[in-house]
């Protein structure tokens, strides 16, 4: 009987100690992501006004990170609120747990990704 039980207590303890391999493997070998580009973009106007159109209409990007009036039909976009983020999504509008807000994607002048809201010298990225 005693000698069953340690069998079971070393089966037990393997599988622990297995896990836990298993578990320090997963934590510090992903995400497997690699360093970011160094990009760099000479917008023309042309680029500009596609960008433009995949974020307003392509991608629908716009629609998400800005203001809608869900007061009138279809929820527009408050004129002036593009890309600043604000909508929500939770149960009552999304239908799922939790509370996000879609952010703020503007850009300043100086390219500093802004936390909160448009200031007066922001300018959406996609514009
Ligand atoms: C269906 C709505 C929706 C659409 C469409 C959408 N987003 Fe988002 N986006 C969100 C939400 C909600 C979050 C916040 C997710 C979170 O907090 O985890 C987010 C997060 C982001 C973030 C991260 C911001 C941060 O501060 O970390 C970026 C960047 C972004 N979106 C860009 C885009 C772009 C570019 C497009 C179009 C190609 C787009 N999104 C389309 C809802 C949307």
């Amino acid at each position: 009987m005693k000698k069953a039980l340690k069998i079971v207590a070393y089966i037990v303890g393997g599988v622990v100690v297995l896990v836990l391999i298993g578990l320090l493997y997963l934590t510090t070998a992903f995400p497997k992501v690699s360093p970011p580009q160094e990009l760099t973009i000479n917008a023309t106007p042309e680029m500009l006004e596609h960008g433009k159109y995949l974020a307003n209409h392509v991608a629908g990007c716009i629609d998400c990170h800005s203001t809608r009036d869900w007061t009138k039909f279809a929820g527009p976009v408050v004129p002036g609120s593009e890309g600043k983020g604000g909508d929500k999504f939770d149960e009552e509008t999304a239908g799922m747990p939790g509370t996000l807000y879609a952010q703020n994607i503007t850009y300043d002048r100086s390219h500093e990704r802004r936390e909160s809201t448009l200031s007066d010298d922001a300018v959406p990225c996609v514009q």
